[in-house]
């Protein structure tokens, strides 16, 4: 798996964007990020603008934000060590969201949807 810790790394995240359309400038959340190497490679790969990375683990946020001071993305991607049932994510309007290999450790999947569901819609 490497550091995408998905089912079908990173071949598997260049299928899924190619078929979201998510393109260059864009900005996204998502929930779930553990290491954010998902966020890196939509930042490297598909020219997005800004992530940011939700994750409940200090023990992958930690590494993942080292991995940001040695990559020059520190001023692109910015991770949050939070429950995502619990955090109201502030970071203005994102158009898109993503989560991978994560959701399904959510126990409240329909707080989840409609958390993922307002950052999408939020103005601003
Ligand atoms: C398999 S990993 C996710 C992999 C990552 N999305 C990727 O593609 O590389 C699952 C992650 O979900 C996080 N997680 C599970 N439940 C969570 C919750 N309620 N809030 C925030 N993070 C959670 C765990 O901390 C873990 O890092």
């Amino acid at each position: 798996m490497g550091e995408q810790i998905h089912f079908g790394g990173l071949t598997s995240s260049m299928d899924l964007a190619e078929r979201a359309g998510i393109a260059e400038g864009w900005s996204g959340v998502d929930l779930c990020c553990a290491l954010g190497a998902g966020m890196r490679f939509l930042v490297r790969f598909r020219k997005v603008a800004r992530m940011t990375g939700v994750d409940a683990t200090r023990a992958m946020v930690d590494p993942g934000v080292q991995t940001l001071c040695g990559g020059g993305l520190a001023d692109r991607i910015a991770f949050v060590e939070a429950n995502v049932l619990r955090h109201r994510f502030a970071g203005g309007k994102v158009r898109f969201r993503v989560g991978r290999d994560a959701w399904c450790y959510v126990e409240d999947k329909p707080k989840l949807i409609a958390e993922a569901a307002r950052l999408i819609n939020q103005k601003g």
